[in-house]
């Protein structure tokens, strides 16, 4: 039995860290781990331009523990006014690593999103064109396709013909939730085009779980968690090594308050415990000697950047998931499994 596990330090390739009192409460969890994040544009003024991206990112690193070394990389938030010309410029000046593509209405904050792929048809050009990647929030919004329906319609209405026009365009199918997103990936990943992010939760709950003993607002996310032989394949994806697989949370903290009511916010709060529940995946899975594939290797190679020098430890034995997270603002959050006690425990060493 595995009783202790060596890794380069991980990368959490999408993360929503908010802003103000809610990103100085968050920002620690995930900074203790993590070398670097993709910091997702949503707030509720999107982050749609090289000022407003690195304002943003100068709240983030001034957010930071001290001499922490965690780096915040930026997504911008795509909409359909998005210029070209800003885009690229952004690109080049190494604002942006990659641009992301909220269909409008999605999910949480995605007012501002695509409302047709049709008009950003120049900025994905040239985003094909300077190898900028584009992450896809992968579910149509159209309100007659089920819920649990979206993300493998999207695929046939919307990411296939996608890269069909831009067969140069580099993509990251984020969050995937289904055994044909799974599939869609592998199918392409020969090109080292198109790859895919998979949380912790996805690997961790299906569908079920979201309604067992009552209705459970903290496990409510988009895309929703899917049928037990979905959560099955996105196992078997995360612990198969595949290059075209890698770790993004997608930790989305809300103030409890906005989960617990009768319109709940889409989000789970991961980071509090993050590599640990991925730990715990891998572990049931028999796959822990994959971990550090998916959690520090596959994804700098995809985005061209070396993987983190530094390692983390992950020792069998208990951890302590915190009941909450208290912004100084007085916003609570509930994090993932709070309060339950998981099986493995970080170590910065
Ligand atoms: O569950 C989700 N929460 N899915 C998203 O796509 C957005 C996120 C958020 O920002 O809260
Ligand atoms: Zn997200």
């Amino acid at each position: 039995m595995i009783t202790s596990l060596v890794l380069r330090r991980p990368d959490d390739w999408h993360l929503h860290l908010r802003d103000g009192a809610m990103l100085r409460a968050v920002l620690p969890w995930t900074a203790r781990c993590f070398g670097r994040a993709i910091v997702m544009p949503n707030l509720r003024v999107p982050v749609s331009g090289s000022a407003e991206a690195m304002a943003y990112r100068d709240r983030i690193r001034a957010a930071l523990p001290p001499s922490c070394s965690f780096q915040p990389l930026m997504a911008c938030y795509l909409t359909d006014h998005t210029d070209p010309d800003a885009l690229a410029a952004g690109h080049d000046a190494g604002v942006f690593i990659a641009a992301k593509l909220y269909p409008a209405h999605a999910t949480t904050n995605s007012d501002h999103g695509v409302t047709d792929l049709a008009l950003i048809r120049p900025v994905l050009a040239r985003m094909e064109r300077i190898a900028m990647p584009l992450l896809v929030h992968g579910e149509v919004t159209d309100p007659t396709v089920d819920i649990f329906d979206r993300e493998a319609v999207f695929i046939d209405r919307v990411l296939a013909p996608l890269l069909a026009d831009f067969p140069g365009l580099r993509v990251v199918f984020e969050h995937v939730t289904t055994g044909e997103a799974v599939a869609f990936v592998r199918a392409h990943a020969g090109t080292g085009r198109v790859a895919a992010t998979v949380t912790a939760h996805h690997l961790l709950i299906n569908r079920s779980s979201i309604f067992e003993g009552g209705i459970r607002p903290h496990l409510y996310c988009l895309p929703i968690a899917k049928r037990e032989r979905h959560r099955l394949a996105l196992v078997e994806a995360a612990t198969s090594g595949e290059a075209a697989f890698f770790l993004g949370t997608d930790s989305a903290p809300h103030p409890i308050t906005a989960k617990e009511t009768a319109c709940g916010c889409a989000g789970l709060f991961t980071a509090a415990t993050a590599i640990e529940l991925y730990a715990e995946a891998f572990d049931a899975a028999g796959r822990l000697d994959r971990l550090e594939a998916f959690a520090s290797l596959n994804g700098p190679r995809f985005y061209g950047l070396e993987p983190n020098v530094e390692r983390i430890t992950l020792r069998r034995g208990p951890t302590l998931v915190p009941e909450a997270v208290t912004a100084e603002d007085g916003a609570v959050v509930r994090p993932f499994r709070a309060g339950s006690t998981l099986n493995w425990q970080f170590g910065d060493d």
